[in-house]
C-alpha cells in the first residue's frame, strides 16, 4: 500500500524493539516510513502503561496530533503496545478519532488492518495474546547505527503485585537460540557493534532447557561481537553462573541492572518479589567480589501501599550502603487488575510519595557523583554514539560500564568507532574526557 507512516515510541527498550519490528512489517508491506509527522498518512503511537503518568503523556500527545488529522494529510491515528491491552476502551472514549488499537502480539495484522480501515473507514482492533508469537523471522528496522536491542524473550510470569506487565504483554515466552544468534550475526554484519539482549526478566530465559547464562555465552562468542549488554535481571533468580559468564568474556559490559524496588522485607513480601533484602544484598556482594569494577544500577518504588516511614528508611539505608551508580526511582502508581490494586489500599498520600521520591533522588544524585568521580584520571574505551546534543564539535560516547562521556572531536574519529578517552571531569551523571588514542 502506497501510504506513509510515522511512529512514536514510549516506555521501555522492549517497546523500542517492537517499534522496529512494526516498522519492518509495514515497510515489507509497501508502506513508507517518514520522520516528519507532517508527511504522514498514518501515525502510530507505541505506548506504555506501567504508570498512570505514561498513559497521561500519550493522551496529551495524541490530543496534540489531532490537529494534523483535521489538516487532511493524516488519515489514520493508531495506538499500539501496552495501553490498548490495559485501558484501550477508556482511551478510545477519550480520543474518539483513533481508528486502530493493536496489542504487542498482533503486529503482523497491521498491514491488513490498515487496508481494512481505508476500505470501510471503521475502527479496528487486535488485542489477543499469542503464546507462539516471538517475531523470530522479522528483522527489526534499526534506527540507531551503533547499538541494537535484541529481544530474547517476551512477556513476564512474575506477577510482582504492582506490575501491569504480565497483563499487558502476556505470559513469558523465550525465543529460539538459532533465531537470536542469526539476528545477532545480521546486526553485526550491518556494522552495529554493541548489542543489548532484552527481556523483562532475562534470568528466566528457558528455550528447551537452555538457560540465560548459556545463551549469553553463545552470543558473546559470535564473531565480531565487540560489546554485549543485557537487561533486566531479577534478584530472585540471578545465578552465580551468569556472573561467571561476564567474568569469562571481555566483550560483556561490566554493568548490571538489578532492581531492588524496596528495602523493607514486609514491602518486598507484599510486592511478591520473591527475595528478602538480605538475599538481594548477598547477590550484590557476590557480583562485586567477582567483578570489582562493575557499575550497578537499580529501580526503586516509593509509596507502595502500607509503606511506613520506617519501611522507607530501610530503602534509604540500602541506597546509602550499596552506593549504586544510578537508580531509577518511581512513585507507586496503582494499576487496574494487579494484585496490589485488588488487595491493598493506595494509602501513602501523594505529597508523602513525592517527598520520599525527592529525598532519595537528591541522595542518589550525590552517591552517583561520588561513584562517577572514581573514573577521573582513568583511560577507558569509549564507543562513539553520536554528536553531543549541546555542542557539535563534541561527541557523546559510552564507557564499558555504560557511563556517558563527552569529549572533543578529533580528525579521523567517527560515530561507531571505539576510542581511548582519558576522563578529566564528572558532573551530574556525565563524564568528560579527551581522546588519547
Ligand atoms: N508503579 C510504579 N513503578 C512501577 N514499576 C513497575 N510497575 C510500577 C508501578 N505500578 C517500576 C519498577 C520496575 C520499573 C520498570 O518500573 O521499579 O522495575
Ligand atoms: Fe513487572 Fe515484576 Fe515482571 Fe518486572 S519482573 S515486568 S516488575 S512483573
Amino acid at each position: 500500500m502506497n501510504k506513509t507512516f510515522y511512529i512514536e515510541t514510549y516506555g521501555c527498550q522492549m517497546n523500542t524493539v517492537d517499534s522496529e519490528i512494526v516498522t519492518s512489517i509495514l515497510i515489507g508491506a509497501g508502506f513508507k516510513l517518514v520522520d516528519d509527522i507532517k508527511e504522514a498518512n498514518i501515525i502510530l503511537l507505541n505506548t506504555c502503561a506501567i504508570r498512570e503518568k505514561a498513559v497521561e503523556r500519550v493522551i496529551n500527545k495524541m490530543g496534540q496530533h489531532k490537529a494534523f488529522i483535521r489538516s487532511g494529510k493524516l488519515e489514520i491515528a493508531g495506538i499500539l503496545g501496552c495501553i490498548p491491552e490495559h485501558t484501550g476502551d477508556e482511551l478510545k472514549a477519550k480520543l474518539d478519532f483513533i481508528k486502530l488499537q493493536v496489542g504487542p502480539d498482533k503486529y503482523r495484522t497491521l498491514p491488513q488492518l490498515i487496508k481494512n480501515i481505508y476500505k470501510d473507514k471503521k475502527y479496528h482492533e487486535e488485542l489477543d495474546f499469542d503464546i507462539e508469537e516471538n517475531y523470530e523471522d522479522v528483522t527489526p528496522y534499526r534506527s540507531e547505527h551503533t547499538n541494537a536491542f535484541i529481544s530474547v524473550m517476551r512477556g513476564c510470569n512474575n506477577f510482582c503485585t504492582y506490575c501491569v506487565v504480565p497483563y499487558v504483554r502476556g505470559r513469558e515466552k523465550s525465543r529460539s537460540i538459532d533465531s537470536i544468534i542469526s539476528e545477532v550475526e545480521k546486526t553485526i554484519a550491518q556494522g552495529i557493534s554493541e548489542i543489548t539482549l532484552l527481556g523483562q526478566n532475562v534470568n528466566s530465559y528457558d528455550y528447551n532447557g537452555i538457560r540465560f547464562p548459556e545463551l549469553l555465552q553463545k552470543v558473546a562468542e559470535v564473531k565480531g561481537m565487540k560489546r554485549l549488554k543485557f537487561a533486566t535481571s531479577h534478584a530472585k533468580d540471578l545465578s552465580e553462573e551468569l556472573i561467571d559468564v561476564i567474568v569469562k568474556n571481555n566483550n560483556i559490559s561490566n554493568s548490571f541492572h538489578l532492581p531492588f524496588q524496596a528495602g523493607s522485607n514486609e514491602v518486598l513480601k507484599n510486592m511478591n518479589r520473591g527475595y528478602t533484602i538480605e538475599e538481594y544484598l548477598a547477590k550484590i556482594k557476590m557480583i562485586r567480589e567477582k567483578i570489582p569494577d562493575i557499575a550497578i544500577t537499580t529501580d526503586v518504588i516509593v509509596g507502595f501501599p502500607g509503606e511506613t516511614k520506617e519501611d522507607f528508611e530501610e530503602t534509604v539505608k540500602v541506597l546509602k550502603d550499596t552506593e549504586f551508580d544510578n537508580a531509577f526511582m518511581f512513585i507507586y502508581s496503582e494499576r487496574k487488575n494487579t494484585a496490589s490494586a485488588k488487595n491493598f489500599k493506595d494509602d501513602v498520600s501523594k505529597e508523602e510519595k513525592g517527598r520520599r521520591q525527592q529525598f532519595i533522588s537528591e541522595l542518589q544524585k550525590k552517591i552517583g557523583l561520588v561513584q562517577l568521580k572514581k573514573d577521573i584520571g582513568k583511560v577507558t574505551e569509549v564507543l562513539i554514539e553520536s554528536v553531543s546534543k549541546k555542542r557539535d564539535d563534541q561527541y557523546k560516547g559510552r564507557t564499558e560500564q555504560n557511563r556517558i562521556v563527552i569529549f572533543d572531536k578529533i580528525d579521523d574519529c567517527n560515530i561507531g568507532d571505539y576510542v581511548k578517552v582519558k576522563i578529566i571531569k564528572a558532573e551530574g551523571v556525565t563524564l568528560f574526557g579527551e581522546i588519547v588514542e
